[in-house]
């Protein structure tokens, strides 16, 4: 078998990304009970906070039926000066069949991939890619709409900084969507598609709103909370602007009266804690193609 990487959106090809979502359908509507015949041995190697991914990961792997090991860096040889390479490459050499892996460094992967004879799900890397989240983004938009081609979205934020926009950006330039980034313009690297919220928010189909990765700044923002959901945030004024049809997206953890207003998260054109619970479905989809399984019954869309 070929080994069943999930490592960047744009290693998928259309076909692929359907067949995912596709999967990701089925396990949250026939399926969902659904486990793999046989116990494998997983692990989530996380070197970065994650709430959602890691333990989205770890639902969806224990209702696949998997034997699951939560690394803990901080309790790990990393803190004697393991490598990324070695840490992986002992998990491989101590029988698992799999890894969720999260890191700091960009294309931590790159490293890995010829090398590891497992399968590496990337639960995010750097400022790179986050593809599982692109995924759960993208059924998210397709439950709601049915299909892509045509979809006009605003991606709202920190875009340099952002893994999420930069996968949500690969995938919706091959699924025919039309994208605007929005926010401070110094955060959109030059993108030719930029343009201020206020011009696009009544056109929209969908709003994806970006947490901002302070993590990642050289310099603090010298914004204050209330001038930076003013000016660039979703706030009261702008959700009575969007389309009826709209919706309103955010890959979270948000920051409440920051680029949302706090009333908004649960307002009924959110969708935020949809896209939580899609993801789920999304990483059972995924783990279903690393290990190369069929549903018992074939079923055509
Ligand atoms: N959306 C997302 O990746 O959330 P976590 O950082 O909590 O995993």
């Amino acid at each position: 078998m070929k080994n069943k990487h999930l490592l960047t959106m744009d290693a998928l090809t259309v076909a692929e990304i359907d067949a995912i979502l596709f999967d990701a359908h089925l396990f949250s509507t026939i399926y969902k009970d659904w486990q793999f015949p046989d116990n494998h041995r997983v692990a989530n190697l996380f070197f970065e906070p994650s709430t959602r991914t890691q333990y989205s990961f770890e639902s969806a792997q224990h209702q696949l039926n998997c034997k699951v090991t939560t690394f803990n860096e901080q309790t790990s040889s990393v803190q004697k000066g393991e490598t990324l390479y070695d840490t992986v490459k002992t998990f491989e050499a101590i029988g698992m069949e799999a890894l969720v892996i999260r890191h700091p460094e960009n294309e931590y992967f790159k490293h890995l991939v010829d090398k590891i004879n497992i399968p590496i799900l990337n639960g995010g890397d750097g400022s790179g890619n986050h593809p599982t989240q692109c995924l759960l983004d993208l059924m998210t938009i397709k439950e709601e709409f049915g299909d892509f081609t045509g979809l006009k979205v605003a991606i709202v934020g920190d875009i340099q900084h952002s893994r999420v926009a930069s996968s949500n950006l690969q995938a919706m330039e091959k699924l025919g969507m039309i994208s605007y980034v929005c926010g401070p313009k110094e955060w959109s690297k030059n993108l030719t598609n930029y343009h201020p919220l206020d011009e696009v928010i009544e056109e929209i189909d969908v709003l994806m709103l970006l947490r901002i990765q302070h993590e990642r700044h050289e310099a603090t923002m010298q914004m204050t909370k209330a001038e930076y959901l003013s000016a660039y945030g979703l706030t009261k004024e702008r959700m009575n602007k969007m389309k009826p049809e709209a919706i309103v997206m955010h890959p979270a953890p948000f920051n409440r009266d920051v680029e949302i207003d706090s009333d908004l998260v649960e307002h009924p054109k959110s969708r935020i804690f949809k896209q939580m619970e899609n993801g789920v479905y999304v990483r059972k989809a995924v783990l279903k193609r690393a290990f190369g399984y069929e549903f018992p019954t074939e079923i055509t869309k």
